[in-house]
């Protein structure tokens, strides 16, 4: 196991009204901006339970944030934050109004002249506005962990950040609000999960045998409540395991001494700033690829998760690797998703190329759990996703 410091900061609220309990969460005095996306928390009870909450809070609200929350829309928030002279962010939504309300934490705080270089250059953030969130769709695990994505529309960029200031003081998961949620957002909020634990799983093995049966018990989890949360939003029991599954499978519990890849992603956000694909199906489409061109170096993993996760019992190694392969895309489909590019463009001649130009542009020059990915092997590995 490798070496690790650990802290978490971001205190939970978990279960059946919870969002009542936020009163006491939020400094007193503070003025508060409450932060939320294109007005689901309206149509579903969930905006008047934070306002019931906060009656007695000073409170200003900006709404419309989009999803992969867009940078210039931000931009018109920060201006509210200035001149409201704002003090704490409450964030009301999924992960874009949950990141996008992280960066304008850290926008608020930022001495240069463009925000927009708080991502482009990547320095961990140290210095932000307090926050906190009421979690309306379960997926990212931007609830409980310290990074954002913002997408740039004009300039078909999507760019992450982190740091220590941008975990949330706290957060609500409370797993009734999953009943309104549309079928295709279940889905990708089960897909995005799985990846993500994915992403901190099938790399190669240091010995770190809890780590690797916490992300194999996130897995299994997810597999075994996807058909009733996908069938029932409102079946308690499938909501709050789900919810729970989404959460530890990216707060930084489950990567601690072990190595990571996260290509899957850097590819994956390339193919939504390009054709405004949903994140998590950009992962569905290129997670087989990935896997298949890298059989090699991860194939003990994949033969790992083949006899643990889908209880394969037979076979060479390499088999087994090439089934939990197919067993994963199998699983992405089984919910929806579809797992090749050109079922979601027909435009998808030279996206291998611009991607691959754009990481040799920003200097990612090697990826993956090795950073041994050079733009080539991207290349190669998106064009395996047609
Ligand atoms: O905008 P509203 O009207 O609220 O509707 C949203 C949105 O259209 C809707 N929704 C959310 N809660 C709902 C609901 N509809 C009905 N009932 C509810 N309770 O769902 C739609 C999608 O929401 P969004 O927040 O975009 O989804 P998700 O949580 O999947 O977030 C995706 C974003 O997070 C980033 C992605 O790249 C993408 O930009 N990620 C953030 C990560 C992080 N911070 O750690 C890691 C991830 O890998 C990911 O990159
Ligand atoms: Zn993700």
């Amino acid at each position: 196991m490798n070496n690790f410091q650990y802290k978490n900061p971001t205190k939970i609220l978990f279960g059946k009204e919870q969002i009542a309990n936020i009163k006491n969460e939020i400094p007193s005095g503070a003025k508060v901006l409450m932060t939320f996306g294109g007005g689901s928390i309206k149509k579903n009870g969930i905006y008047e339970q934070v306002k019931e909450a906060l009656k007695d809070v000073s409170l200003v609200e900006f709404g419309g944030i989009p999803a992969n929350p867009e940078y210039e829309t931000l931009m018109e928030a920060l201006k509210v934050i200035k001149e409201e002279k704002i003090d704490f962010l409450l964030a009301v939504g999924g992960g874009s109004v949950i990141d996008g309300t992280k960066f304008l934490a850290a926008a608020s705080k930022y001495e240069g002249n463009e925000p927009w270089d708080i991502l482009v250059k990547r320095e961990p953030v140290l210095n932000a506005l307090p926050l906190g969130t009421v979690l309306t769709l379960p997926a990212t695990g931007s609830e409980m962990n310290a990074g954002c994505v913002i997408s740039r529309r004009e300039i078909q960029e999507k760019l992450a950040v982190g740091g220590p200031a941008l975990f949330p003081q706290f957060s609500v998961l409370d797993p009734t609000v999953i009943q309104s949620i549309p079928k295709r957002q279940i889905a990708n909020g089960i897909a995005d999960a799985f990846t993500h634990v994915l992403e901190q799983y099938m790399t190669y093995s240091v010995g770190a045998k809890l780590q690797d049966r916490f992300a194999e018990s996130i897995l299994q989890t997810l597999i075994e409540v996807a058909p009733k949360i996908m069938e029932d939003t409102s079946d308690y029991e499938a909501a709050s395991n789900f919810m729970w599954s989404c959460t530890m499978a990216l707060n930084g519990l489950i990567n601690q001494g072990v190595p990571t890849d996260w290509a899957i992603h850097a590819m994956g956000h390339e193919l939504t700033a390009l054709y405004g694909i949903d994140h998590a199906r950009t992962l569905a489409i290129v997670t087989a690829s990935h896997y298949t061109y890298n059989l090699d170096s991860k194939k003990e993993k994949l033969a790992q998760y083949a006899e643990r996760v889908f209880e394969v019992k037979f076979g060479t190694e390499e088999e087994k690797a090439l089934i939990a392969i197919e067993k994963t895309k199998e699983f992405f489909e089984s919910l929806g998703i579809k797992t090749k590019l050109s079922e979601y463009t027909e435009e998808f001649d030279g996206t291998a190329q611009h991607i691959s130009k754009k990481f040799e542009e920003r200097g990612w020059l090697g990826l993956g759990e090795h950073q041994a990915l050079k733009p080539s092997d991207v290349e190669k590995i998106v064009e395996m996703s047609y």
